[in-house]
């Protein structure tokens, strides 16, 4: 008989693995965001019939949207290669120019978290991005000079999840464009969620799918994180993978029925409770919250603002009647 020790490990990590079988590579597995798809398709044409490198590209949006399986399409569709770097890895000017004159011609980059980005390279990047050239000072003081090297074409692919972090003129450089991805609708989520169930070669029934589409932010991440859970679940449970099997296994990650987690809960418990429904300024919740501001903002308010619980005046943070149902308060409405 075999024992759990005795099963056979595979040599790679499942993670990993996962993702890439996860990943899409084709256009056509890339559901939604019709209008970036559109857009891109266009431009990526247009300059290849030209025989020109691509222009440049900004993708910004909450995480998990696809910004980087955007880029890694997008190279895949194009044959090029593509050089993935970060914006915190770029520390000094030099390590920008070691990977601009490394590139071969028609080579992409890619810069993720490109708002981490600091501002001597980000001057160094601005002439590469225009003109393709490079500015290089050489010695210090008075006898200091700048030579130019002349770049190969490349494209630049950025991505950011702060978007207002980016500076103007580094935004404004883009040429191709500066897309934002949206939210996904309860129906692609689902498409998602049905294409990862066959390439996990997992049944799921139809009802169970639902459940985990209703769960899952509108953000292909999570869905694909919350079919492994269940997928799990349903494997170790000896169950199949059904609506109540699906559920079983969100409550235990304490998912509720409209994808709320803990720190989702607890904001606007927070909100509600000790800020009177707000507005509430950012910093003061997120101290309350002992949460940074830039988790606040980008990884829980977005939801909420999108089903509409919360909402971001220039005042600060409110919560709505909708926000005082969900999580069992009273509403008083201060405008009476
Ligand atoms: N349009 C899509 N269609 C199908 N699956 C998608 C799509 N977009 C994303 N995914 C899936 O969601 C996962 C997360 O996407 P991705 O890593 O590209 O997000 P991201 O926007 O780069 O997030 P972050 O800001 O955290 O870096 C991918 O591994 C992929 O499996
Ligand atoms: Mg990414």
């Amino acid at each position: 008989m075999s024992s759990e020790k005795d099963k056979e490990i595979k040599d790679i990590p499942e993670e990993s693995y996962l993702d890439k079988t996860l990943r899409p590579s084709r256009w056509e597995d890339y559901i939604g965001q019709k209008h970036i798809k559109d857009n891109v398709k266009i431009l990526l044409r247009a300059a290849l019939e030209r025989g020109h490198t691509p222009e440049h590209l900004l993708f910004y949006g909450p995480p998990g949207l696809g910004k980087t399986t955007l880029a890694h399409l997008i190279a895949k569709e194009t044959g090029r290669q593509m050089k993935i770097t970060s914006g915190p890895a770029i520390e000094k000017v030099g390590d920008l120019a070691s990977i601009l004159t490394n590139l071969a011609p028609g080579d992409i980059i890619f810069i993720d978290e490109i708002h981490r980005l600091n501002k001597m390279v980000e001057e160094v990047l601005y002439p590469a991005m225009e003109s393709g050239v490079l500015d290089i000072i050489i010695g210090k003081g008075p006898s200091a000079r700048t030579i130019q090297l002349d770049l190969p074409p490349f494209t630049l692919i950025a991505a950011t999840t702060r978007v207002a972090m980016v500076s103007s003129p580094l935004r404004s450089r883009f040429s191709g464009g500066v897309f934002r991805l949206e939210f996904y609708t309860n129906e692609e989520i689902a498409e998602i969620i049905r294409r990862s169930s066959k390439l996990l070669e997992t049944e799921l029934e139809e009802e169970a799918l639902a459940e985990i589409a209703k769960r899952s932010r509108f953000t292909p991440r999570t869905a694909n994180y919350f079919l492994k859970r269940a997928r799990d679940y349903a494997q170790v449970n000896k169950k199949s993978l059904d609506k109540e099997t699906v559920k079983r296994a969100l409550d235990m990650l304490s998912i509720d029925e409209i994808g709320l987690n803990a720190s989702d809960r607890k904001f606007l418990e927070v909100l509600i409770e000790k800020f009177n429904g707000g507005p509430v300024g950012l910093k003061t919740i997120a101290a309350a919250l002992s949460e940074e501001e830039a988790t606040v903002e980008e990884v829980i308010e977005p939801y909420l603002i999108q089903l509409g619980l919360i909402e971001r005046t220039p005042k600060g943070r409110t919560a709505n009647k909708k926000a005082y149902e969900h999580m069992g308060f009273d509403f008083i409405d201060k405008q009476d």
